[in-house]
């Protein structure tokens, strides 16, 4: 077993885990934090992106072991205080959504995508989600959502 620290949401851990250890499975289980997904075995789904460093990278594909001293966003750190974050309020008022289930990794990639580019054109959201699959929505509304993030944050910092 490897000790290790992370900061997950702005919270330190310091945990016990084996070499193998995929770091999903150190927000899942022994963090709790079930709103990071599991929706493949071969890495290609998306629903279980995270922040690594502020970088988006699939849980799925990361060992426990490599986040040792490093930042991790989760979907449960959006909201801040009871209130939405600007990509869960577009994502809930452009129905961006059906099941839900690759809602938590399509917004943590929007959150990396607006973090360095804030006004992406539909091109670099699709380029940007590319990752991410949705069994659902077509994707149509995913990408207005994305959309409207980009103008709702930007409504916020005027
Ligand atoms: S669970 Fe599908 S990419 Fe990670
Ligand atoms: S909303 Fe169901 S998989 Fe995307």
């Amino acid at each position: 077993m490897h000790r290790i620290t992370i900061t997950v949401n702005g919270q330190e851990h310091h945990c016990e885990v084996s070499p193998e250890s995929l770091l999903v499975s150190l927000l899942r289980e022994q963090l709790g934090l079930t709103g990071t997904h599991v929706g493949c075995d071969t890495s290609q789904c998306g629903c279980c992106t995270v922040l690594l460093d502020g970088v988006s990278v699939k849980a799925c594909a990361v060992l426990a072991v490599q986040a040792d001293g490093c930042s991790i966003n989760t979907v449960e750190g959006l909201s801040k205080d009871g209130v939405l974050h600007p990509i869960q309020e577009a994502f809930s008022a452009c129905h961006g959504l059906q099941c839900g289930f690759c809602t938590p990794g399509m917004m943590m990639t929007a959150a990396c995508l607006l973090s360095t580019n804030p006004t992406p054109s539909d091109e670099e959201i699709v380029h940007a989600i590319e990752g991410n699959l949705c069994r659902c929505t077509g994707y149509v509304n995913i990408i207005e959502s994305v959309r409207e993030a980009s103008r709702l944050i930007a409504t916020q910092q005027a």
